[in-house]
């Protein structure tokens, strides 16, 4: 089974929490595409619910998938959010962001009492910090602000994408930063969220009580 297989398993095994009249957080990357199409067939069959989308991406995803979608302008709470990540460690923290959603997502996952984390086993480790950090600056100062990240041990790199610097949802730059190690990933939050300059980090830090694992050896999906 490759990765995407674990991908489309685990998020396919998701779109079971989701039940009739819920208003459901649809969280961004190549693991939701698959539980976006597996939504868009339950609609189909006559679920009813609505989505908020946490990226223009998985609006769009959404929509052509025919999945109705609301705004915090008619919503103050989820039910459910569900979403990818790319390190979830043994405390449930997580690293996300490889999308560039990471402020939207956190929003998102903010705004409800269950939030389902979905990943295949490549992404489930002891420690984070291999996947580099993505953090989200202000375009005005960045050099500044990334000098700050840097100073608390990490190699700081701008996102950049085929047409030059990469711009978030929010017009915002991402910096990927490479710590190597994050031991205290709840303390590293607080020292980058304090950073002025800094929008908000790919830390989710004490969000999450439900990871869905897809393992290849077993072919099963296992609820941590
Ligand atoms: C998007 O910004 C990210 O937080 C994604 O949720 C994360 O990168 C997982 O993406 P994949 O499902 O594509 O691996």
């Amino acid at each position: 089974m490759n990765q995407d297989d674990l991908k489309k398993r685990v998020a396919y095994e998701a779109i079971n929490y989701i039940k009739d009249g819920m208003v459901v957080g649809l969280g961004t990357g190549s693991t939701m595409y698959y539980a976006i199409q597996s939504l868009g067939e339950r609609i189909k069959e006559g679920l009813n619910i609505k989505g908020i989308p946490t990226s223009e991406k998985t609006a769009e995803w959404a929509r052509s998938n025919n999945i109705p979608l609301t705004d915090f302008s008619e919503v103050n709470h989820l039910d459910l959010v569900i979403d990818g990540a790319d390190e979830v460690d043994e405390n449930f923290q997580l690293i996300k962001g490889g999308g560039g959603a990471l402020l939207r997502e956190k929003i998102v996952a903010n705004a409800t009492d269950q939030f389902i984390v979905i990943i295949d086993e490549s992404k489930y480790v002891q420690i984070l910090g291999e996947f580099k950090l993505p953090v989200e600056v202000v375009p005005f100062g960045w050099e500044v602000t990334a000098r700050e990240i840097e100073a608390l041990g990490c190699n700081a790199t701008l996102r950049m994408d085929n047409n030059g610097i990469f711009l978030t949802d929010n017009d915002h730059y991402i910096l990927d930063c490479d710590f190597k190690v994050i031991n205290n990933p709840e303390k590293l939050n607080q020292d980058l969220i304090s950073i002025v300059g800094v929008v908000e980090t790919g830390l989710f830090i004490n969000m999450t009580r439900k990871v869905l694992i897809s393992y290849s050896n077993s072919g099963k999906v296992i609820e941590m």
